[in-house]
């Protein structure tokens, strides 16, 4: 697949799924701006990619309004044009039931996972009308089916879901595609760090793993890629949400915790 002579911006771009994106999106050619907070990780990932491509980090903390109208505004001074923009940034709170959860912590997940994506599509249309180029929103999986204890971040990832297609919908008519990518189980630092957090972190890993008919987690480097086959390859898709799961979802399996 190639995307060369194309720019795209990756939020969240210095480990997982991001970086994933990151490094399928330069070596097939494309200039890519990436936004993290951390400045070092950030320039340790151009540093390694700057050798092979164009690999432009800016700091941004996408929960700030501010700082995303930046990230979109440097990118066009670095680069003069957008094609693609991955809405990646995003954080799974450790699971607990609802009764846990402040109403604070609700409205900060809000901010970091739903409103920077709606923040940095308005502000990266007007350049992406120009170039008909088109929006990849992370979602998850487990904003259609739910999950265990996760109430807040399951809110979040529906919203994305639907947010893409009503987006989608009032795009068309400039030529933009507006699509979102719900990953299963994609083996990341995000991922280790519940493992970390267990109580059986072997028993997690494992657990993680047999959720997938396939056995095995995703890796970032092939969620990278499907995003890459949605910008560069499929450009009859539009309102899309591209399940990348393994087959987690599909078949019965035992579900009640009712002894
Ligand atoms: N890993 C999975 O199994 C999985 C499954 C479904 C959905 N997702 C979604 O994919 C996305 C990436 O997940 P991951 O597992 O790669 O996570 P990760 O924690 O491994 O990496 C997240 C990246 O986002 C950056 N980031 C976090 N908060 C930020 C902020 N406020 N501003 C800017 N950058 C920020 C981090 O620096 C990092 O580069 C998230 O939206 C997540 O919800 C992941």
């Amino acid at each position: 697949m190639n995307y060369r002579d194309k720019v795209t911006i990756i939020t969240g771009g210095t480990k997982g799924i991001g970086e994933g994106c990151v490094r399928v999106f330069v070596d097939a050619g494309s200039r890519v701006a990436f936004c993290a907070r951390n400045q070092d990780e950030g320039d340790r990932v151009s540093a390694e990619l700057n050798t092979r491509g164009d690999a432009y980090f800016i700091k941004c903390n996408v929960s700030k309004t501010r700082e995303i109208e930046n990230l979109i505004a440097q990118t066009v001074e670095k680069f003069g044009r957008i094609d693609c923009l991955i809405n990646n940034a995003g954080w799974h709170p450790p699971h607990k039931p609802i009764d846990d959860f402040s109403v604070e912590e609700f409205r900060d997940l809000l901010d970091l996972n739903l409103v920077s994506i709606f923040s940095a599509c308005k502000f990266a249309l007007p350049h992406l009308r120009k170039t008909q180029g088109n929006i990849i929103n992370m979602s998850s999986l487990v904003g259609r089916m739910g999950q265990l204890h996760a109430t807040t971040y399951v809110a979040t990832k529906g919203a994305i879901t639907a947010f893409t297609k009503a987006l989608a919908i009032d795009e068309a008519i400039h030529g933009v595609r507006v699509n979102s990518v719900s990953p299963g189980n994609i083996y990341t630092p995000l991922w280790q760090e519940g493992i970390d957090a267990s109580d059986d972190p072997e028993a997690t890993l494992a657990e993680g793993n047999a959720a997938q008919h396939l056995g095995r987690m995703g890796t970032a480097e092939e969620a990278g890629r499907l995003c890459l086959f949605i910008a560069a390859e499929a450009t009859f898709t539009t309102g899309v949400d591209h399940v990348l799961s393994g087959g987690a979802e599909i078949g019965y399996g035992r579900k009640s915790r009712i002894e």
